[in-house]
C-alpha cells in the first residue's frame, strides 16, 4: 500500500480545567488510536494537539480565585498535559496558544484578511461598565430573563427556560465584574464574510460526505446552518485576554477566541518543525496537496471545524499562493455521559483522568472507553461496565491466554520458541485467522469506526482462547511433543498479532507483550503473518491485567454525589395545583422565522376559536413549512412575553431526542383545536 501523509488534530482543550473521561471519549482517544495504527502502518503521520488558553471563560476563572490569567493556563496546561502523557496519549507536540508562533500565526490571517479588504467594520451597542472602564462580554452580564423572570439570565439568553433576546431586551442588567448597572455604549468590531463563502463551503461539504463518508451527526449540524445561511460573525472582542487585533486604531481589543484557536493547529506544527530543526516541516503537512487532515472533535466544536475554519482558508487560499489543505474528515463524536447524567463539575460528577489514574492502569481505561465509543450516539461510562470490561475480556481473555501461553512455554520448552512441523487443520485455521485480521481491522479504523475495531480486536483474543483450549497442550504434551510444540508456537505467534493489533489501544500492555515475546514491532500487516522466530528466548511472563474488587467498585459507587439525584427528584403538586396550568390543543396556521435568530419561529395558533401568536425556540429543528396543520399542545394561560420585540402569549410542547433536536408533541388529527388536555 502506498504510504499516506497525514495530519491529525483534536480539538485544542481550554487550559481552564481538568480533563475528565467525557473529553478522552470525544476527541482524543479515538484520534490517538487511528494515529498509533498509522504508525504501524508506516503511514507518514504527524498528531497536533495543544491547550486553547484564551477566551472568556479564563478570565473568569482568574478573576474567581484572585490569580492572574497566566497563572491559570499555566496550571491546567501542565495538568492537562502530565494526565494526557499518563493516559498514553501519543501527540507529536502538545503546543499552546499563548506562544509568540501562535499569536503571529493569527495576527498574519487577520491581517491578510484586513489588507484584501474581506473584514467590514460594523458598530454595535454592548453592555460597558463604567466602573471597572471595560466592554462586558455575554457572559459577564447577568439579569432578569425578559420571559419567564429568572433572575440569573445571560445577556442575550436565558438557560432556564431556554429564551433568546436581544441584550437591550434583559431586565436588570447587572455587571458581574462590579455588581452595577452596565450602560449600553457603542463599539466596534470586524465581521467575517461568511455568507460569501457558502456556496463553496456546501459544495465543499458535500463532495466530501460522498467521498469520504463524513458523519452522519456532522451532515446535520452542517444543513443545519447552511438553511439557516451563513451569517457575518465578528471576529473581534473587547476584551484585554487574548490575541491583540493587530491595527493601531484597535486598542483593547482581541481576535474571538474561535478564529485564533482553530489556527493553533498551524501554529503548533510550526513549533514542532522548530523543535525538530526543520522549520518548513508545517509546509509539508498543511500545504501539500498529497496530505490529507483529519480533524477529531466532540459533536459541540463541529460547526468552528466543518464551517469556520475551512471559511477561513478558503479565503486565504483566494488571495495567497501558499494554500492550504481543507479538512479531508471531521469524524465528530458524541458525549460520553457518567453514570447516566453529564458530566457536571460543579455538581462533581464525574471523574477527572488524573483522578482515574492513581486507582486503575490506563490500559484498562482506554480499553473501556474505545469500547464505548459515542461514535453514532451519546454513551455512558459506568463503574460496572469497566469492572467487567477489565475482569472479563482483559484480564480473562486476553492475559489468560497471553500467561496460559507463556506458562506452558516455560515449563515444557525451556523458554524458547519452538518449532513447528506438521501442523494441523486446527493450527491452520488459527494462523490464517491471525493473517486477516490486521486488513480487516484497518479497514474499520481507516472509516473511523473504531469502536467496531476494538470489537474485532477483542474476537481475536476470544478465539485465540478458544484455539488453545481445543488444543489441549496439557494432553498432546503427554501423548505427542511435536503437536504440543505447534500450539505453543501458533500461540506465540498470535500474541504477537495481538500485542500489534491491539497497540493502538492498550499501548501499554502491548509493549510487556512485545518484551515478552522478545520480539521487535513490525508494520501493521505483516504482523500477521508468523513474525516470532523459532529458537527466540522468550522473556519472563509479566502480569499483564490485575482484577478489579467488587469492593472496590462499590465504595466508587458509594461516593457519587447522592444530592444529585435528590435534586433531579420531583417535587409532588397537588391536582388543584396542576389544574392551573391550562393544557390546550392547537393547530398551527401559519409559521415564520424571526429575523437574527436562528432559534425562533413566530407562529399563528388556533386555540378554539382564538387565533394566537406563539414565539417558540424550535426554528432548528422545523422548518417553518413543514408545521403548518400540525395539531400540538400549548400551555395556554402562560403570562404574555416579548421576544425579539414580538409578543407571544403561550408555550408549547416539545421533547428533545436522543440527538438535541426537538420533537413536538403530538396529537391525533380528529382532536378539535382547543381541547382540553389532562
Ligand atoms: N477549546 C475548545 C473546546 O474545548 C476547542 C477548541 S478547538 C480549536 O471546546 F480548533 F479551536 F482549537
Ligand atoms: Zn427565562
Amino acid at each position: 500500500m502506498k504510504k499516506e501523509k497525514v495530519l491529525v488534530t483534536s480539538a485544542l482543550p481550554y487550559a481552564n480545567g481538568p480533563i475528565h473521561l467525557g473529553h478522552l471519549s470525544g476527541a482524543y482517544l479515538p484520534a490517538d488510536i487511528y494515529v498509533r495504527y498509522k504508525r504501524l502502518n508506516e503511514d507518514d503521520v504527524i498528531y497536533i494537539c495543544g491547550s486553547d488558553e484564551h477566551g472568556v471563560a479564563i478570565t473568569i476563572t482568574a478573576e474567581k480565585e484572585k490569580i492572574s490569567p497566566n497563572e491559570v493556563i499555566d496550571r491546567y496546561h501542565k495538568a492537562n498535559l502530565q494526565a494526557f502523557e499518563k493516559f498514553g496519549m501519543s501527540f507529536d507536540i502538545y503546543s499552546r496558544t499563548s506562544i509568540l508562533e501562535h499569536h503571529k500565526t493569527a495576527q498574519e490571517f487577520f491581517t491578510d484578511f484586513y489588507k484584501r479588504n474581506l473584514l467590514t467594520e460594523k458598530k454595535t451597542l454592548q453592555f460597558y461598565d463604567s466602573k471597572a472602564e471595560m466592554f462586558l462580554p455575554d457572559r459577564y452580564v447577568e439579569g432578569t430573563c425578559p420571559r419567564c423572570g429568572n433572575e440569573e439570565a445571560r445577556s442575550d439568553e436565558c438557560e432556564k427556560c431556554g429564551a433568546l433576546y436581544e441584550p437591550s431586551e434583559l431586565k436588570n442588567p447587572k455587571s458581574k465584574v462590579t455588581g452595577t448597572t452596565p450602560i449600553m455604549k457603542e463599539t466596534s468590531h470586524w465581521y467575517f464574510p461568511l455568507g460569501k463563502y457558502q456556496e463553496r463551503l456546501e459544495d465543499y461539504v458535500n463532495e466530501h460526505k460522498q467521498k469520504y463518508s463524513w458523519k452522519e451527526n456532522v451532515l446535520q449540524y452542517c444543513n443545519g446552518w447552511f438553511k439557516e445561511g451563513l451569517k457575518d460573525r465578528a471576529v473581534t472582542r473587547d476584551l484585554d485576554w487574548g490575541v491583540k487585533v493587530p491595527l493601531e486604531t484597535a486598542t483593547g481589543k482581541v481576535l474571538y477566541v474561535w478564529f485564533e484557536a482553530v489556527l493553533g493547529y498551524i501554529s503548533a506544527t510550526k513549533k514542532l518543525g522548530e523543535q525538530r530543526g526543520n522549520p518548513d516541516l508545517w509546509k509539508d503537512y498543511w500545504q501539500n496537496e498529497e496530505s490529507k487532515y483529519i480533524a477529531f472533535i466532540g459533536k459541540d466544536n463541529i460547526v468552528f471545524h466543518t464551517i469556520i475554519f475551512p471559511a477561513m482558508l478558503l479565503a486565504w487560499n483566494d488571495g495567497n499562493s501558499d494554500k492550504y489543505i481543507l479538512p479531508q474528515n471531521i469524524p465528530a463524536n458524541e458525549f460520553l455521559n457518567f453514570e447516566g447524567k453529564k458530566f457536571s463539575k460543579s455538581r462533581g460528577w464525574g471523574i477527572d483522568v488524573d483522578e482515574f489514574l492513581k486507582m486503575f492502569p490506563a490500559d484498562s481505561l482506554r480499553y473501556t472507553l474505545a469500547a464505548n465509543l459515542p461514535e453514532n450516539k451519546d454513551t455512558d461510562f459506568y463503574w460496572k461496565e469497566f469492572q467487567a470490561r477489565n475482569n472479563n475480556e482483559l484480564a480473562d481473555i486476553l492475559g489468560n491466554f497471553v500467561n496460559r501461553t507463556f506458562v506452558f512455554a516455560n515449563k515444557h520448552f525451556e523458554g524458547i520458541v519452538p518449532k513447528t512441523e506438521n501442523l494441523q487443520q486446527i493450527d491452520i485455521e488459527m494462523l490464517n485467522l491471525i493473517s486477516k485480521a490486521p486488513e480487516k481491522i484497518a479497514e474499520l479504523i481507516e472509516n473511523f469506526h473504531i469502536k467496531d475495531a476494538v470489537l474485532e480486536m477483542m474476537n481475536l483474543a476470544r478465539l485465540a482462547n478458544k484455539y488453545f483450549n481445543d488444543s489441549e497442550p496439557w494432553k498432546t504434551i503427554k501423548i505427542n511433543k511435536q503437536i504440543c510444540a505447534n500450539t505453543i508456537n501458533v500461540s506465540l505467534q498470535t500474541i504477537y498479532t495481538l500485542a500489534t493489533i491491539l497497540e493502538p489501544v492498550i499501548p501499554f500492555s502491548a509493549e510487556k507483550m512485545f518484551k515478552m515475546l522478545n520480539t521487535e514491532k513490525t508494520n501493521w500487516l505483516d504482523s500477521g503473518k508468523s513474525i516470532v522466530k523459532t529458537g527466540t528466548k522468550l522473556n519472563s511472563p509479566e502480569i499483564l491485567f490485575t482484577k478489579i474488587e467488587d469492593k472496590t467498585i462499590e465504595e466508587l459507587i458509594a461516593k457519587l454525589p447522592s444530592n444529585l439525584v435528590e435534586e433531579e427528584k420531583e417535587i409532588p403538586i397537588s391536582i388543584d395545583e396542576f389544574e392551573k396550568v391550562k393544557l390546550k390543543t392547537a393547530r398551527i396556521l401559519e409559521a415564520e422565522r424571526i429575523k437574527k435568530s436562528d432559534k425562533l419561529l413566530k407562529l399563528q395558533v388556533l386555540i378554539g376559536s382564538e387565533k394566537r401568536q406563539i414565539v417558540a425556540g424550535i426554528g432548528k429543528s422545523y422548518s417553518p413549512e413543514e408545521l403548518i396543520g400540525k395539531n400540538i399542545v400549548v400551555v395556554a394561560n402562560l403570562k404574555p412575553a416579548k421576544l425579539f420585540g414580538e409578543e407571544s402569549k403561550g408555550m408549547l410542547l416539545a421533547v428533545e431526542d436522543s440527538e438535541g433536536k426537538l420533537a413536538l408533541v403530538g396529537i391525533p388529527d380528529n382532536v378539535n383545536p382547543g381541547t382540553s388536555v389532562h
